[in-house]
């Protein structure tokens, strides 16, 4: 019983630490400008956070074909694989 008991806090504890939203490894090069969790504290650099979701992911693919133009942003954007932009689109419009 005291095995079982155990196995069961053990597997909650696994699927909450899981179940966290991670930053995805991405990110890490965004929080230099846009800030930690996409909280910009420069004027002239934009919050991502709390953003909607399918407007990052429009800008990054707008930023990565040209459409639309910084010279930041669009460095940034072309290394970025579409699955890079969904995560890191998703993780910034989590982010309150
Ligand atoms: C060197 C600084 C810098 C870094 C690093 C950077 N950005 Fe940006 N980002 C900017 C600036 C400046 C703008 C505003 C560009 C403009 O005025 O059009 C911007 C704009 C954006 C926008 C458009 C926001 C809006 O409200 O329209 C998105 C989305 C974005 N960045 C995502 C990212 C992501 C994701 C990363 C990491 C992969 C990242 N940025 C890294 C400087 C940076």
């Amino acid at each position: 019983m005291k095995a079982l008991v155990l196995i069961i806090s053990t597997l909650s504890v696994l699927f909450t630490i899981n179940s966290r939203a991670e930053a995805p490894a991405a990110a890490a090069t965004c929080v230099a400008c846009h800030g930690e969790q996409g909280k910009s504290n420069n004027p002239i650099w934009p919050n991502l956070a709390g953003q909607k979701e399918a407007y990052l992911v429009k800008q990054l693919h707008d930023f990565k074909s040209g459409q639309r133009k910084d010279p930041l942003m669009t460095s940034i954007a072309l290394p970025l694989s579409d699955s890079d932009i969904q995560s890191l689109a998703k993780y910034f419009s989590e982010q309150k």
